[in-house]
């Protein structure tokens, strides 16, 4: 054990890693039930990256066109091609309208209809009477910074409960014990002090590792931290090979576009100027689901029709709009677009490339945010102690394909299901056990191996191979030469961690040891989603094999999930089993939805 660390120790009832949406939510349901409440995070609270969300935040409030929770949960099964579990999509949809209200009266300034109801706008795969359309106006928004807006009132709210914030804290690893999760452990990168945190329960709320890709609309810090310890502690990752490519990243830039400017109007065009969505999905055309825009997108790209002299991005049309419906709805996606692309979007089209949006795999769960694996034979075994919600978990209720808005709503649903479980399973300052000898250990030895590397190969090398091979073999379009080869590049530069060598060896503000940190957390999670993408024969959502390009249920429905023996000079075997799909709703007030071939 390294010798010369000052570890500092704290007891909870619940510690919540990250700040977030669903972190924010899940700290204050628990705060509120009573229970003695931590939130750890890597930076300042408003600065999570829910603060990006652009477009809005789905729930059946039929405010602007008719809707109903059943034809919301109808389309979230249809969008996820059939790999979500039906009763957390049943949970998630229902729940939708009173999270909604709630944010609404926690001070979310949202844009208003002329009755002074919440503004609804459609976003792409949501429709009216089960899939059967006109498109549904579903998605609530605050103009184009939902996400923004959202954040703000969840913090200013989560104040008013008792909840310590440990902000601008690394979490670094899960105390486990006997196959439960007893606390964790945390770097303050100021400070450079170990903090221990004993707890009944630590809910990760750490978001996606978007930025294990080359270009991905996720900020820096989307380096999903606690996918990286859920992996060390020798539990799985669930469905990792469905990663979400949103239609519409500044092309160069990768800046999201939401797709709340095709929801207001706007169209896609290729070099010949046509809308080529009205040949890919007749019915739904640019507001059909996003793996099916992001694959026409390249489709067409791939056919010589792309825009640009490398014909390598797509034109995103908003200059028909009314400037003043432009200013009103969508200000934020007007300032990025003059400021990343030079564009004025009141006159001009805005060069766009489908880019990485988020991953609809994750910490498997249940419904009610505890961590689920398969164990002595029961696929749904709980892990005691340890729960997981937003980006970071797979509940699932986006299986292959999440719809857009649908993320936000997944994150108060479950921040908040996680705080009712809670406060239903635990009172308040239970006593706790003595953690067992040595539960600093593992931490420790990772920190200071980082801490001293002396190899060749700096952090940013290895990132940017990574985020390359990624780009390249595990993109829209894979078959089964390209993700081969994406296996052999990732195995290699895993290996190739054991070169790294970084310069700074102090403890305060070292960003050169917490990015060396970050990206042993995001290479694990690139080797788990290559491979289980490399094993998924078939196309689902997301998933776009071209040597396997229909989907099979009858040998594919079903999650994968993945181990990685990494930490520890393990040599960074991958393990790949299954869980089955949630065939079953959760109450009869609704029939399972039958899979059928996905149109739009
Ligand atoms: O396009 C957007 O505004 C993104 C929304 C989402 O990912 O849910």
């Amino acid at each position: 054990m390294p010798a010369a660390y000052q570890i500092i120790d704290h007891t909870y009832d619940a510690v919540v890693v990250g700040a977030g949406g669903s972190g924010l939510r899940a700290t204050m349901g628990i705060a509120e039930s009573g229970l003695k409440t931590a939130c750890i995070t890597k930076v300042f609270p408003t600065r999570s990256h829910t603060v990006a969300a652009q477009g809005g935040i789905a729930a059946s409030l039929g405010n602007n066109s008719p809707d109903h929770w059943s034809w919301h949960m109808y389309d979230t099964v249809k969008g996820s091609d059939w790999l979500g579990d039906q009763d957390a999509i049943e949970y998630m949809v229902r729940e939708a309208p009173a999270a909604v209200y709630e944010l609404e009266h926690a001070g979310v300034p949202f844009s208003r209809n002329e009755n002074g109801t919440i503004y609804q706008r459609p976003f792409g795969g949501h429709m009216q009477n089960m899939g059967d359309g006109p498109p549904v106006q579903r998605t609530c928004a605050a103009a184009d910074r939902t996400g923004h807006a959202m954040l703000h009132a969840l913090y200013q709210q989560s104040l008013k409960y008792d909840a310590d914030f440990y902000v601008e804290y690394f979490a670094l690893d899960l105390i486990m014990e006997n196959g439960a999760c007893r606390g964790v452990i945390a770097l303050n990168m100021e400070t450079g002090a170990i903090h221990r945190f004993r707890a009944h329960a630590v809910v990760l709320a750490t978001g996606g590792g978007g930025r294990v890709y080359q270009s991905a609309t996720s900020a820096h810090t989307c380096t999903g931290d606690g996918n990286g310890m859920v992996l060390r502690a020798g539990l799985p990752l669930q469905d990792m090979e469905f990663v979400q490519f949103h239609p519409t990243g500044i092309y160069g830039a990768g800046v999201l576009i939401t797709e709340g400017a095709r929801g207001e109007g706007g169209y896609l065009t290729n070099s010949e100027g046509e809308r080529f969505m009205e040949r890919y999905a007749p019915s739904a055309k640019d507001l059909a689901s996003r793996d099916v825009v992001s694959r026409s997108m390249a489709a067409e790209m791939r056919e010589g029709r792309g825009v640009g002299k490398d014909k390598d991005h797509i034109f995103l049309h908003l200059d028909h709009i009314d400037p003043k419906v432009l200013a009103e709805r969508l200000p934020g996606i007007t300032e990025t677009g003059k400021i990343f692309a030079g564009v004025d979007l009141t006159r001009q089209p805005l060069p766009v490339t489908p880019t990485v949006h988020y991953n609809m795999g994750g910490i498997p769960t249940n419904y009610h945010g505890e961590v689920v694996h398969l164990k002595d034979g029961n696929p749904d075994a709980i892990v005691p102690g340890l729960f997981a919600v937003g980006e970071a978990a797979c509940v699932s209720v986006h299986g292959a394909n999440r719809l857009g808005s649908n993320s936000l709503i997944d994150l108060v649903v479950f921040g908040r299901a996680t705080g009712l479980r809670l406060k239903e399973t635990l009172k308040p300052n239970t006593s706790h056990n003595a953690l067992p000898k040595g539960s600093e250990e593992m931490a420790l030895a990772r920190l200071d191996h980082f801490r001293n590397a002396a190899g060749a190969s700096p952090t940013s090398k290895i990132r940017a191979e990574m985020q390359r091979t990624m780009q390249r073999h595990a993109a829209v379009f894979r078959d089964s030469a390209l993700l081969a080869e994406g296996v052999t590049k990732i195995d290699a530069i895993y290996q190739s961690m054991q070169d790294i060598g970084i310069k700074d060896r102090s403890l305060i503000w070292n960003t050169d040891l917490v990015e060396t940190l970050e990206l042993d957390n995001l290479i694990s999670q690139a080797v788990v989603t290559m491979r289980g993408a490399e094993n998924r024969k078939e196309s689902r959502g997301a998933h776009m094999h071209e040597d396997f390009p229909e989907r099979d249920d009858a040998n594919w429905m079903k999650h994968t999930t993945a181990t990685f023996d990494g930490w520890g000079g393990k040599g960074g075997a991958c393990t790949l089993d299954y869980r089955p799909v949630h065939d079953y709703t959760l109450t009869d007030d609704v029939e399972y939805i039958k899979p059928k071939k996905r149109v739009y």
